[in-house]
């Protein structure tokens, strides 16, 4: 029961349905579930949403969902009041929504490129900005945001890899910001994942000739599993990550040490 007590507040948690290929955010919910957290689950897609949140009850957790679009302030205004209403407190923050492209710069349009500093970077920083100040008067807490190894290194497309890249600067700069008040703020950057949404896009940017996601290529031999992130956010919101913060986690079966 690492989380006993606690309040998580999971963005893209809706690929969390029981039976089927996780996401990060559902397979974090999970994880936290099982550590004793209470869950606010949050995404645009509610149906599956509604269904991880129902089957984690079923399972003993203290779930609800949220519908969230995290690159609209006014929705995670809304969201973040329904969750202190709900709980009286959030501890934990995971900002883990996210969706990708597949386009070389020449060919990116603007409205991709900016959709994807929505997602990744304004998202994180509008979630940090609802969170923080409950964080405050309660006296701490943690927040995780979840980059990627493509914003360390050039290994995504342009506009994701910028905005991962941000989040990870923004993650480190808040630290910074919040670390008297006793919030931390890490960053998770996880490699290659069989995820829903690495289901749908890795073909694609495959056949693009952008990126090679095969298995072989990571020295681990095989892709992540969503868990395996999730038990890295784990310990980054526990407080046996007391003494961490403004650190990148990088979660990539060793693609980023060749
Ligand atoms: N899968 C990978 O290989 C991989 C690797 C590194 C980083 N990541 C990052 O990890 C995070 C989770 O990825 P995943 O592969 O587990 O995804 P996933 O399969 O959980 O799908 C993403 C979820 O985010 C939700 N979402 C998308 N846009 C949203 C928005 N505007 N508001 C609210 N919800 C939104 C989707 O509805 C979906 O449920 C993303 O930020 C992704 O970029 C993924």
């Amino acid at each position: 029961m690492r989380l006993k007590n606690k309040v998580a507040f999971i963005t893209g948690a809706a690929q969390g349905v029981k039976g089927s290929v996780m996401g990060f955010g559902g397979a974090t919910a999970w994880v936290f579930g099982r550590e004793g957290a209470k869950l606010v689950l949050t995404d645009m897609d509610a149906a599956n949403g509604e269904l991880t949140a129902a089957q984690l009850g079923q399972s003993g957790a203290d779930a609800v969902f949220a519908r969230l679009d995290v690159t609209n302030e006014a929705e995670w205004q809304v969201a973040m009041k329904a969750a202190l209403e709900r709980f009286g407190r959030v501890d934990i923050l995971v900002n883990s929504a996210g969706t990708t492209h597949v386009h070389k710069v020449e060919d990116l349009p603007v409205e991709v490129w900016n959709a994807q500093l929505d997602v990744h970077a304004k998202s994180v920083f509008l979630g940090m900005k609802h969170v923080i100040p409950s964080m405050m008067a309660q006296g701490g807490g943690a927040i995780v945001n979840v980059s990627s190894m493509a914003g360390t290194a050039g290994l995504g497309n342009a506009a994701y890899s910028a905005g991962k890249a941000a989040t990870r600067l923004l993650t480190k700069a808040a630290a910074l910001q919040y670390a008297r008040d006793n919030i931390r703020v890490n960053s998770v950057h996880p490699g290659w994942a069989d995820t829903p949404l690495a289901r749908k896009v890795m073909v694609d940017i495959m056949a693009d000739g952008t990126h090679d996601y095969r298995p072989e290529r990571t020295p681990l031999g095989r892709l992540a599993r969503a868990e395996e992130i999730a038990n890295a956010i784990l310990f980054l919101a526990s407080d046996e990550a007391s003494y961490v913060t403004g650190t990148e986690f990088i979660v990539d079966g060793g693609v980023t040490a060749q």
